[in-house]
């Protein structure tokens, strides 16, 4: 029996009924649970690159998408349908002159039910067909016939690519709407080096995710810190925290999801980068100032979720520091109060500050959102199990201007990022209408 689209039919996801996903694996809330998940129809053209798609099937899944894959013929030499089809939980439609996958699925249903329509690998001759207009198999006629954002991501030959056909093609399907990723850099599997490579499948999902994306952040331009400060003691040595970046580095991604320009300042972190914005690293306390300084006239927002650190060693030793048999003191110096400096002079600015706490957790950040003229505070204790340092999770109390305690339950921090957004959208509009 067919699988039908969960939430929407009522029924169980066919893929809860087909198999189990594997005890280890994190099923990552992407949306709200009372909402239908949304579909991604998966078209699936002839090149080497199919085996990525089956991870990015896999991804898919795992972020709590409902997939459908659409192979073209040439496709299903490389990987076979019954690969996706036990990945996705779906059968795999290839067919368009197929009775009984016609019948069962059908090529307009497949169409219409794509809230996002992906081609991962979109092959040269597959681009060539869409910007020509070309409905000649199931996967061509789908595409024509869908009504859903559609995004191509390119893998072929380095040559193929620079082609200047291809690449007419691909300004065309642009003008016209369609969303066409960059092939990566890299070795490509004919043996040359180049660009051409498909872009790796957690890249995809990132430019679906923001493709699902309400762009209620446009013309929005957010400043964000990020990370520790590393404070040198002498050239091999600093002084650290354990902040790993995580939340910064979440509201990064999830404001240009909603459409917004995006300076992330960074502090030290093993992350890897948000596609789209731009990033001044920095080290030390005072680089994270200066940076900030610079990048604070042209923003609308600032989001200091960075761990800043309070206090520099007043020295730092020219040459490594040896070991001796005596106790070493070192002489700490504070270092300037960002967020506070920039509360002095906001002009109209929104300041959201973090307040990162191990007791008198409201009381502490009431303080902080008074002290340093903020907007919004997060706060969160973190003593507390699941939230804080180093972790994907927080517990964190949303506290405004207003005097608003919002208490949040366990969440990821991209959907504690997604909340903060709310709230500071919900600010502002207060603000607008008291304005008008
Ligand atoms: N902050 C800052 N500059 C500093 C210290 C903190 O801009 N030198 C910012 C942080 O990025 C955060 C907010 O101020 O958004 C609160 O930081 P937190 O470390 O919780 O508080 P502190 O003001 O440093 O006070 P304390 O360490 O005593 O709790």
């Amino acid at each position: 029996m067919l699988a039908g689209r969960p939430g929407r039919s009522g029924r169980m996801p066919g893929f809860m009924k087909v198999c189990k996903p594997p005890a280890n694996w994190v099923f990552l809330p992407l949306m709200d649970a009372k909402k239908a998940p949304p579909s991604v129809v998966l078209g699936v053209a002839g090149g080497i690159a199919c085996y990525k798609s089956v991870e990015l099937v896999r991804l898919l899944v795992q972020h709590g998408f409902a997939v459908r894959v659409v192979m073209t013929r040439e496709a299903a030499e490389f990987v076979t349908p019954l690969t996706f089809q036990t990945l996705s939980g779906r059968p795999v439609a290839t067919e368009i002159f197929s009775l009984t996958q016609e019948s069962e699925i059908g090529h307009i249903n497949l169409a219409d039910q794509a809230d996002v329509f992906v081609i991962a690998p979109a092959t040269a001759n597959l681009i060539g067909k869409i910007a020509g207009g070309i409905a000649d198999d199931l996967l061509t006629t789908v595409v024509m016939a869908t009504q859903a954002p559609v995004l191509l991501a390119p893998s072929m030959n380095v040559h193929m690519y620079e082609n200047p056909i291809l690449q007419e093609n691909i300004r065309k399907l642009r003008r016209v709407g369609y969303h066409v990723m960059e092939p990566a850099d890299g070795y490509l599997a004919c043996g040359y080096e180049g660009k051409g490579r498909l872009p790796e499948p957690e890249q995809i999902v990132e430019e679906i995710r923001r493709l699902l994306k309400k762009k209620d952040l446009a013309g929005e331009k957010l400043l964000i810190t990020a990370g520790p400060n590393h404070e040198p003691l002498d050239p091999v040595r600093y002084l650290g925290s354990r902040s790993s970046g995580k939340m910064g580095y979440a509201l990064a991604q999830v404001g240009l999801r909603r459409g917004a320009e995006v300076t992330l300042v960074s502090g030290p972190t093993t992350l890897p980068l948000p596609q789209g914005a731009k990033v001044v690293r920095v080290g030390t306390a005072a680089e994270m100032r200066a940076a900030v300084l610079k990048e604070f006239p042209q923003a609308t927002v600032v989001l200091m979720a960075a761990a800043v650190a309070d206090y520099r060693p007043e020295r730092i030793a020219p040459h490594k520091l040896k070991k001796t048999e005596t106790t070493i003191h070192l002489t700490l110096k504070p270092n300037a109060d960002i967020l506070k400096e920039l509360g002095a002079k906001k002009n109209g600015r929104m300041l959201i500050g973090f307040a990162a706490e191990t007791e008198e957790l409201v009381a502490n950040a009431k303080k902080k959102l008074r002290e340093k003229n903020l907007d919004i505070i997060v706060a969160n204790n973190v003593a507390e199990e699941g939230s804080g340092f180093e972790r994907d999770t927080n517990i964190a109390t949303l506290l405004d201007r207003t005097g608003s305690v919002q208490p949040l339950p366990l969440m990821t921090k991209e959907e504690l990022a997604d909340r903060i957004y709310d709230l500071l959208l919900s600010l502002k509009n207060t603000k607008e209408r008291s304005a008008v």
